[in-house]
C-alpha cells in the first residue's frame, strides 16, 4: 500500500511540475485554413495533443494550452494527457493506440519526443513528420500528417520501426488518436449487407467504448462501413453545428474505437482491425499503417462532405480531377447468357442510347469449366470458345465498329474450385487444411501474401491489356471475403494473413498504377463492399450497390454522398422496382456517375427517347455534377422527399433534384430552399429531362430568379405523386 502511495506522490509531483512548466516547450502546430490540431511536449519529453478545433487567430494564444489541463475534479486525472500515440503500460488506463511486445517479453512502451519537421508542399500542404522513441529500447515511431488547407482535411499515418535483437510483436498499431473535450458526443454509423449499403444510424456515446470494425478480410465494408460522423453537443445536423467525419484508408479490416473516458473525453483511435493479427516486427523494417482522413467543419456536415469531395478529387481519387464515362453494362439485362452476335447488338444499342461505353460483365471466360453461373470457371481468365469463339480481340473490335469503348469484367483475387487454377494451384488458396471448406458464392479467395499470387492476379490484367490495348475500362469485382482463414504461404506465421493480403493487393494495383496510369477502373464488391479511399487511389469509381431499386438508390446515395464525391459513385438505369417510371431511375442515377444496365429493345420508344435526351443533358451538366459542390438540401430520413444539388464551379450553373417517395393524400408541400448559389447572379431555371411531348408541370419554369431568392425563399418542386421525379437546369444570366 505505502508502494502506491509514494508512486501517487511522485505523480502529483510530475503533475505540479508539468503544469508550472507551461511554457518552453516544443509546440508542433498542424493548420488547415479552418483547423488547428496542436502538439505540445511537456517536461516528461512526452508529446501531447493540446488543442484541436477552429484554427486559432493568435500564435501568441497557443502559449495557454497545457498538455495537462483536461485534470479531474481531485487533480487525479492531471499526469495523463492527451498522448498523441498513446502507448500501454504507462500511466493511462484506456485503449492504446500502440502495444508492442518487445523482443524481451516486456509489454510496456514510453514514447518521448526526438524530432519534428514541417514542409510546405505545392502552395496547399503541409506535410509534418514526428519522430518519437522509447525511452528504453530501441523502438521508433514517426507520425506524418498532410494538412491539406484549401479542403480542410488532414490524412494521418504511423511508422513503427525497431533495432531490438529479435522480432518485437505488435498488438495494436493504430494509424492515429485523436482527442475531444465536449459536453456529449453523437455517432453516426453506417451499417447494411448486400443490396442494403450505408443506412445510416445516430446515437449518443456514453462512457466507455463503442467499436466499429469489420473483420471481411478482403474488403473493408458490408456489415459496417469505414466512416464515421461524430457531432458535438448534438446529432451531426447537414447545415450547422460542430462536426468531424473520418475514414480509414485501408481495403481489409479497420476498427474505429471511440471510447468516453472517466472526464468525459472522447478518444477516437482509427487504424487497422488488430483482431487475430498480432503482427511480429523484424529489426529495420518499418510497418507503415493505412491512412487515417479526417475532416471538421462548424456549418454541419454538408461542407464536411464538400471538404472530402474536393479533397477525393483533387488528392486522393484516381484521376479525380478527370472525366467520367457514361456506359451500357449488360449483368441486369443477360446475366451469364451471351454470345458474340447478343454482344454486337448491345454494342449498337449502345452507340444508339448515346453512352460512352459497352461494359461486358461476368461469365465471358472459363473453357474446361466454363462460366455459365457462379460455381465455376473463376480463376481462368481466357474467353470462353462456346460463347466467344473469336475472343476478345473480336469484342474490342466489335466496339469499335459501333463507335463505343470496350470494358470488361474480372474478379481476379477469386478462384471457384471447379477451375483449372484449383486444379493447377492449390496452394495458392486461403483454405484450412483440416477442416470442412465454407464457400461463399461458391468460391474462395486467393492467397495474395504470396508474391507469385500477386504475380498471376497482375497477369490477369496485363495479358489482356497486352493482347487488347484498347480495352478502356475494368470492372475489378470481389464478390467474397476471405473465408477458411488459412494462408499456405505464411504458414506459422497466419497471424499475418489479414495485413498481408491487403499488402499484396496494393502490390498488385500499385504495379497495375505504374504500367498503366491512364487505365479506368470500377471498384466492386458484390455491390459496394469496396468503397475505401485506400483502394480508390486505384479505381476511378466504385458500384454502390447491386440494389438499382430507385427508392433505395436514394437512400444509399444519400449515405455514400457524405464520404465520396459523385464522380466516384456508380449509379445505373436498371428494371429494379420496375413498377417506377425509367424517367424516376434515370433522374435519381444522374446525380452520380451515370450508367445503365437494361435491355433497350423491351423499353418502350418514349423511354428510349427520353433516355437519349437525359445523356445529353447529363453530358452538357457534367462539369457541375461530377465537379461541382454537392448539397443535400432534403433528407430522404426525415419525410417523404428528398432534394439535392450541385453547383459549377463558378456558381453559373447549377443542378437541382426534386423527388417524392411515398407522398401523403393532400400533404402540405414546402418549398425547397437551395444553397451554394452566387446571391448576387440571376439564375433562369428550367425543367429538364421532361418525357418526350410533355411539358413541364413546375409553374416557375423558365423564369429567372436571383441566388438570394432562390436560397432565401425556395421553390417549390415537390408534388404528391408517388415515386415522382423533377430535375432543373439553373444558369446564371
Ligand atoms: C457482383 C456485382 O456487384 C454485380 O454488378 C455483377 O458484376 C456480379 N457480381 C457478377 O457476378
Amino acid at each position: 500500500m505505502k508502494k502506491y502511495w509514494t508512486l501517487l506522490m511522485l505523480l502529483l509531483a510530475g503533475f505540479n511540475l508539468a503544469a508550472q512548466a507551461g511554457t518552453g516547450e516544443k509546440v508542433i502546430r498542424i493548420s488547415t485554413d479552418e483547423t488547428d490540431l496542436i502538439y505540445s511536449t511537456a517536461p516528461n519529453g512526452r508529446l501531447y495533443q493540446v488543442y484541436l478545433g477552429d484554427k486559432l487567430k493568435n500564435e501568441a494564444d497557443i502559449k495557454h494550452l497545457s498538455p495537462f489541463a483536461k485534470m479531474g475534479s481531485d487533480g487525479s486525472a492531471g499526469q495523463r494527457g492527451w498522448e498523441i500515440y498513446m502507448t500501454s503500460g504507462a500511466e493511462d488506463y484506456f485503449e492504446p493506440a500502440l502495444m508492442v511486445k518487445h523482443a524481451d517479453g516486456n509489454m510496456s512502451t514510453i514514447l518521448t519526443y526526438v524530432s519534428s519537421e514541417q514542409k510546405e508542399i505545392d502552395g496547399n500542404a503541409t506535410e509534418t513528420v514526428i519522430t518519437l522513441k522509447d525511452d528504453q529500447y530501441p523502438l521508433q515511431v514517426v507520425l506524418h500528417y498532410m494538412a491539406f488547407k484549401k479542403e480542410n482535411v488532414i490524412k494521418t499515418w504511423t511508422e513503427i520501426s525497431h533495432q531490438e535483437k529479435k522480432p518485437v510483436v505488435l498488438g495494436r498499431y493504430a494509424s492515429s488518436i485523436i482527442y475531444f473535450e465536449r459536453p456529449s458526443y453523437y455517432l453516426t454509423e453506417f451499417n447494411g449487407d448486400w443490396a442494403k449499403e450505408m443506412n445510416m444510424t445516430t446515437q449518443q456515446l456514453q462512457y466507455g467504448k463503442k467499436i466499429l470494425d469489420t473483420k471481411l478480410g478482403t474488403r473493408a465494408a458490408m456489415h459496417m462501413y469505414p466512416f464515421f460522423e461524430l457531432g458535438m453537443n448534438q446529432p451531426a445536423q447537414e447545415h450547422q453545428g460542430e462536426v468531424v467525419l473520418g475514414t480509414i484508408a485501408w481495403t481489409g479490416n479497420y476498427r474505429f474505437t471511440f471510447e468516453v473516458d472517466n472526464i468525459g473525453n472522447l478518444r477516437v483511435i482509427s487504424g487497422i482491425n488488430p483482431y487475430a493479427s498480432n503482427y511480429e516486427l523484424p529489426a529495420g523494417v518499418p510497418f507503415q499503417t493505412p491512412e487515417f482522413i479526417f475532416t471538421r467543419s462548424t456549418e454541419g456536415k454538408g461542407q464536411a462532405s464538400r471538404n472530402l469531395h474536393a479533397w477525393a478529387r483533387n488528392y486522393q481519387l484516381k484521376d479525380g480531377k478527370g472525366d467520367r464515362m457514361t456506359l451500357l453494362n449488360n449483368w441486369e439485362n443477360t446475366s451469364f447468357k451471351f454470345d458474340e452476335k447478343i454482344l454486337s447488338t448491345l454494342m449498337g444499342e449502345a452507340k444508339n442510347l448515346g453512352v460512352d461505353m459497352f461494359l461486358l460483365d461476368d461469365g465471358w471466360f472459363g473453357n474446361k469449366y466454363p462460366r455459365n453461373d457462379d460455381h465455376a470457371g473463376l480463376g481462368d481468365w481466357q474467353a470462353m470458345k462456346s460463347k466467344l469463339p473469336h475472343g476478345v480481340p473480336f469484342l474490342v473490335k466489335e466496339a469499335k465498329k459501333a463507335g463505343v469503348k470496350f470494358g470488361i469484367w474480372i474478379e481476379p483475387e477469386m478462384v471457384n474450385p471447379k477451375s483449372e487454377l484449383a486444379e493447377k494451384h492449390p496452394d495458392w488458396i486461403i483454405k484450412l487444411p483440416n477442416r470442412k471448406t465454407y464457400y461463399y458464392r461458391n468460391q474462395l479467395v486467393l492467397d495474395l501474401a504470396n508474391p507469385e499470387v500477386q504475380d498471376f492476379v497482375f497477369g490477369v490484367v496485363d495479358n489482356l491489356l497486352t493482347e487488347n490495348p484498347e480495352i478502356a475500362f475494368f470492372k475489378w469485382d470481389c464478390n467474397s471475403p476471405i473465408t477458411n482463414i488459412y494462408s499456405p504461404y505464411l504458414k506459422e506465421k497466419q497471424e499475418h494473413i489479414y495485413v498481408d493480403y491487403v499488402r499484396g493487393l496494393y502490390n498488385v494495383l500499385d504495379r497495375i498504377q505504374a504500367k498503366y496510369p491512364k487505365l479506368m477502373m470500377m471498384l466492386c464488391s458484390g455491390g459496394g463492399a469496396r468503397c475505401d479511399y485506400g483502394a480508390l487511389k486505384y479505381f476511378t469509381e466504385f458500384w454502390a450497390s447491386d440494389d438499382t431499386d430507385p427508392v433505395e438508390r436514394l437512400y444509399i446515395q444519400w449515405g455514400f454522398s457524405q464520404f465520396f464525391p459523385m464522380k466516384a459513385i456508380c449509379a445505373h438505369v436498371t428494371n429494379w422496382n420496375p413498377r417506377t417510371s425509367v424517367k424516376f431511375r434515370l433522374d435519381v442515377a444522374m446525380m452520380c456517375k451515370l450508367g445503365f444496365d437494361i435491355g433497350l429493345q423491351e423499353m418502350a420508344a418514349d423511354d428510349l427517347k427520353f433516355c437519349q435526351e437525359a445523356i445529353r443533358n447529363y453530358n452538357r451538366l457534367k462539369p457541375a455534377i461530377l465537379d461541382g459542390d454537392f448539397y443535400r438540401l432534403v433528407s430522404p430520413y426525415e419525410g417523404n422527399h428528398t432534394s439535392v444539388m450541385s453547383v459549377g464551379a463558378d456558381k453559373s450553373k447549377a443542378v437541382l433534384y426534386a423527388y417524392d417517395i411515398h407522398p401523403r393524400f393532400a400533404e402540405d408541400l414546402y418549398p425547397v430552399r437551395l444553397q451554394g448559389l452566387d446571391p448576387d447572379k440571376m439564375y433562369k431555371v428550367e425543367e429538364i429531362n421532361l418525357m418526350p411531348g410533355k411539358t413541364s408541370t413546375f409553374r416557375g419554369n423558365g423564369q429567372v430568379y436571383s441566388g438570394d431568392y432562390l436560397m432565401k425563399v425556395g421553390l417549390r418542386v415537390f408534388t404528391t405523386r408517388a415515386t415522382n421525379s423533377r430535375v432543373f437546369e439553373l444558369t446564371a444570366q
